[in-house]
């Protein structure tokens, strides 16, 4: 068990949900927060694992490590209201750009990335990480392999080697891709991700990084 406090911001959504069901089997201390502190904890029941609900803000302020994971139309508000209780942490972005209904077209916003945009909004006092784009939630919630890659982006290192340990811990593989201005990468392949699904019926297409991957040092 680590001592480790993960709060996941809409953790009462699909992926949300996913990462904090992983993250809480594998021995951390998980708070899932919602706009709603009752369905955060109705969301906390149904996940087990010891895991607990919160309103967004007290979750916030709770964890040591905050996972946001909100659709992008929320973003802006959401990042807002947790804001004042994130200063000098760790914060992980997992934000994909989809702007419905064309959610199968790249369209990145104005600042270059959803990663970009929630660096500014949170400004610099805040460590931001972002990753997870391209793993499918409705895999992830299961127990079963999800074979899939993840690739995790941040300017700070050692925040973003926390966070490729966190993958690990979620039975995933979780590899460094980079400053965060990377992550518009791994964003803009998401909608590509989603056309692969459509186009040739696959249930929820991920990715692999092919090559013998020799660990970085720390
Ligand atoms: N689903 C996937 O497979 C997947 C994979 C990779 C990345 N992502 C990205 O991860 C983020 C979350 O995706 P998701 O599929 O988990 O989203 P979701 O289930 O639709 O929503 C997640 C949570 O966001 C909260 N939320 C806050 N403001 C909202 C608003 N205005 N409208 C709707 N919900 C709002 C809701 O929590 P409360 O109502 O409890 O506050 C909701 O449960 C997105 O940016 C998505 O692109 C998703």
């Amino acid at each position: 068990m680590t001592t480790e406090v993960i709060a996941v911001i809409g953790g009462t959504g699909k992926l949300g949900a996913a990462i904090a069901r992983r993250l809480a089997k594998a021995g951390y201390k998980v708070i899932v927060g919602s706009r709603s502190e009752e369905s955060a904890r109705a969301s906390a029941e149904t996940l087990g694992f010891g895991i607990t609900g919160m309103d967004n803000a007290s979750a916030a302020k709770a964890g040591d490590v905050v996972f946001v994971a909100v659709p992008f139309a929320a973003q802006d508000a959401t990042l807002a209201e947790i804001a004042p209780h994130v200063a000098g942490k760790l914060v992980v972005d997992t934000t994909v750009p989809l702007v419905p209904p064309r959610v199968m077209r790249v369209q990145l916003p104005a600042e270059g990335s959803a990663a970009l945009r929630a660096q500014a909004l949170l400004g610099d006092g805040v460590t931001l990480v972002s990753g997870f784009h391209s793993v499918a939630a409705h895999k992830l919630i299961t127990d079963a392999d999800v074979e899939c890659d993840v690739l995790i982006f941040g300017d700070d290192k050692t925040a973003r080697s926390r966070i490729v340990a966190l993958a690990e811990a979620m039975d995933l593989r979780g590899l460094h891709g980079g400053a965060l201005a990377n992550s518009a990468a791994a964003e803009a392949l998401t909608s590509v991700l989603i056309f692969l699904n459509k186009t040739y019926q696959v249930d929820g297409a991920g990715i692999r990084i092919t090559g013998t991957l020799v660990p970085p040092s720390a």
